[in-house]
């Protein structure tokens, strides 16, 4: 069964409001993408036009009423500005989902995306059934690994083409945590 999540839902962090995507997170995610090597442990492209990202805001808008993908805006409780995005997205597998995220440029280092991590870990597993939540990032990618390894993940394997690049394979590494290592976690 698909989980209901009405598109109004938000999470509250410490410092942050997690929300549904909106329009008005466009010109950010635009700004994020025109620094130097932004998007090279990522899968997308930087787009090459603001308004490319026009459409996967509208998939985001019917992956999260599918149930399939819930991708949120982190955003500044108090400007509603964007600090980054994080999405949770259901795989093949039973009840096994799969976490992905960005922090703006200007706002990482600053924990944020450790905060949201925690947070949307604690939504898989508590409103989405999860119980296994994945992550995988690119090798090279040490604030990526390091944000995975802060919140708890574990190293399940290498993947030697993980995906490709301007024409290159990536290796990567997959990462996990399960529903029963994550309540002991929290202990
Ligand atoms: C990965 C990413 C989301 C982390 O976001 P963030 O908000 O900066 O994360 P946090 O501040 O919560 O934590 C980052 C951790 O990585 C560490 N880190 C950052 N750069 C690092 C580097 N080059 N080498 C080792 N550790 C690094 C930080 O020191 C911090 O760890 P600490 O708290 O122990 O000091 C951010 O770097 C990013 O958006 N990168 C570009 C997009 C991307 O690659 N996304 C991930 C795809 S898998």
């Amino acid at each position: 069964m698909q989980p209901v999540i009405p598109l109004d839902f938000t999470i509250e962090t410490a410092r942050c409001l997690l929300r549904c995507p909106s329009a008005a997170d466009i010109p950010d995610i635009f700004s994020a993408t025109r620094f130097a090597g932004f998007n090279n442990g990522m899968q997308w492209e930087p787009p090459a036009t603001i308004e490319e990202l026009d459409e996967p805001l509208r998939e985001n808008l019917l992956e999260w009423e599918s149930g399939k993908t819930f991708c949120l805006t982190i955003a500044d409780p108090v400007s509603d500005c964007l600090i980054g995005r994080i999405g949770i997205r259901r795989t093949n597998r039973v009840d096994v989902w799969n976490l992905g995220f960005w922090t703006h440029p200007e706002h990482q280092g600053q924990g944020y995306m450790t905060e949201a991590a925690i947070a949307v870990i604690e939504f898989g597993f508590e409103r989405l059934g999860a119980t296994r939540i994945e992550a995988s990032y690119a090798l090279w990618n040490k604030a990526s690994q390091r944000t995975l390894e802060k919140v708890g993940m574990r190293l399940v394997r290498y993947i030697p083409h993980a995906f490709q690049k301007r024409g290159r394979w990536i290796e990567a590494n997959k990462m996990e945590i399960t529903k029963q290592e994550w309540f002991k976690h929290e202990d």
